[in-house]
């Protein structure tokens, strides 16, 4: 787990979670929050690569802090390594609460994006 008290890498998506986002007992459900974390990875690795990538691995997966409905959850996105057809990040989630004015980290993973061509094989990130 990360101690920074600040967000690190760039701030890539935020959504307020929402009541259609929880699941049984009520809680924000942690495949939304892989999803947004995902989606965050995936714009990085595109606007990087400059082409469509596609996630090949979730490493890690740690979920540190609940959401509440309401909350303004944001990803950020720090690039660890640059392969040569794939990109590896660390994405932590970060959750400002609606009524305390709250900022947390609530989520952290290490994602790995392929950049793809048109047939959907691997290409290199750096293109001449
Ligand atoms: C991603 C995909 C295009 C890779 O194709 P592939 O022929 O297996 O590619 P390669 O073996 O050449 O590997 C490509 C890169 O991915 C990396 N890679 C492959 N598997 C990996 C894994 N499990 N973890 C981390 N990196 C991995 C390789 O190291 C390589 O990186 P490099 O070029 O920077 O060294 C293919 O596996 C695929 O289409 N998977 C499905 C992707 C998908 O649908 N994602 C959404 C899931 S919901």
């Amino acid at each position: 787990m990360s101690n920074s008290k600040e967000p690190r890498g760039q701030l890539v998506t935020r959504i307020v979670a929402m009541p259609a986002d929880t699941n049984a007992n009520g809680d924000v459900f942690g495949g939304w929050l892989v999803s947004n974390m995902d989606l965050a990875g995936g714009i990085e690795g595109r606007r990087r690569a400059k082409c469509r990538v596609v996630t090949v691995a979730i490493d890690s997966m740690q979920f540190l802090k609940p959401i509440r409905i309401g909350d303004t959850v944001g990803c950020h996105v720090e690039i660890l390594r640059v392969g040569r057809t794939s990109l590896q990040f660390k994405i932590e989630a970060w959750a400002l609460s609606f009524y305390a004015e709250k900022h947390q980290q609530v989520a952290e993973g290490i994602f790995t994006f392929v950049a793809i061509d048109e047939q959907g094989k691997p290409q290199p990130v750096d293109r001449a």
